[in-house]
């Protein structure tokens, strides 16, 4: 099906007409674990089934147009679980990359990398790096992969990064305000998320996107992410479509 042909299929589900495509959609990929124990299989093998439900989620998503997607593929306290599980999930991620990367390259899709890079072995931070590096001049969607990733130590690490520069005097004070905050961000220069899904029935954050959240739409899906089907997809952004976002005001944005 063409990406013409599916966004006249969303459009399609139960909306009331004009309401806007989600630019930004931001995943949180629950339930990978929980997905395996049902099932009496090891917490690796939900992981392994969790690839294919990403793979199947980036292609949906450059099919239907969106802009940017980000993954929350590891967070910054995912380092707390078992040694075998956080190189397994590791391992997962390398694999990704070096099985994918030259398809995602051929279908134009740009790759971006958020989290913190430095302390990563040498091998996954060339992976993380090559893959930016020889997808810079794609012009297609955007994926986002929130590796190691955490929003207050991405908080933290702007926050440094600024006092640094007002140390140095690059900066004074009085150059510190929410939008120059952004710009020292992983993020800089990606627009905030309109769209945040998470997998597995939990409804929390998990200490993703924590600033560029504030604004966002949040649709919490009961599936474990092995599960995670183009129908679920297509579901939330149909559900996102119906929200009226007011940013604040009084007025909706758009009547119905
Ligand atoms: C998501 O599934 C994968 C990562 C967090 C990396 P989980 O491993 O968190 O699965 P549950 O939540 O334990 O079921
Ligand atoms: C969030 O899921 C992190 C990722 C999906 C990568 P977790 O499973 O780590 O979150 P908690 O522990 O349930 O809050
Ligand atoms: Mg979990």
């Amino acid at each position: 099906m063409t990406g013409n042909a599916k966004r006249a299929e969303i459009e399609a589900v139960g909306i009331t007409g004009d309401e806007v495509m989600p630019r930004h959609i931001a995943i949180i990929m629950d339930g990978n674990g929980r997905w395996a124990t049902a099932r009496g299989l090891t917490r690796t093998h939900g992981h392994r089934k969790g690839v294919d439900a990403l793979r199947k989620a980036v292609r949906h998503a450059a099919d239907i147009g969106i802009d940017y997607l980000t993954l929350f593929s590891f967070s910054s306290e995912n380092w707390t679980r078992p040694p075998d599980e956080v190189r397994e999930l590791i391992g997962l991620l390398k694999l990704f990359l070096r099985n994918d990367l030259a398809k995602l390259r051929a279908d134009n899709v740009r790759v971006m990398v958020i989290g913190e890079r430095t302390d990563l072995q040498r091998d996954i931070r060339d992976l993380l790096d090559e893959a930016e590096a020889t997808t810079i001049l794609n012009t297609g969607m955007r994926l986002v992969i929130a590796f190691n990733y955490g929003g207050r130590d991405e908080i933290g690490r702007a926050v440094r990064r600024i006092a640094d520069a007002v140390k140095a005097g690059r900066l004074s004070p009085e150059d510190v305000d929410t939008a120059m905050i952004s710009t020292h961000l992983d993020t800089a220069g990606i627009p905030d998320p309109d769209l945040i899904i998470r997998t597995s029935g939990e409804q929390r954050l998990s200490n993703f996107l924590l600033w560029q959240a504030a604004y966002a739409e949040f649709v919490f899906l009961p599936v474990y992410w092995p599960d995670f089907a183009t129908e679920d997809f297509d579901l939330a952004i149909a559900e996102f479509r119906n929200r009226d976002r007011r940013y604040g005001g009084i007025a909706a944005r758009r009547s119905r």
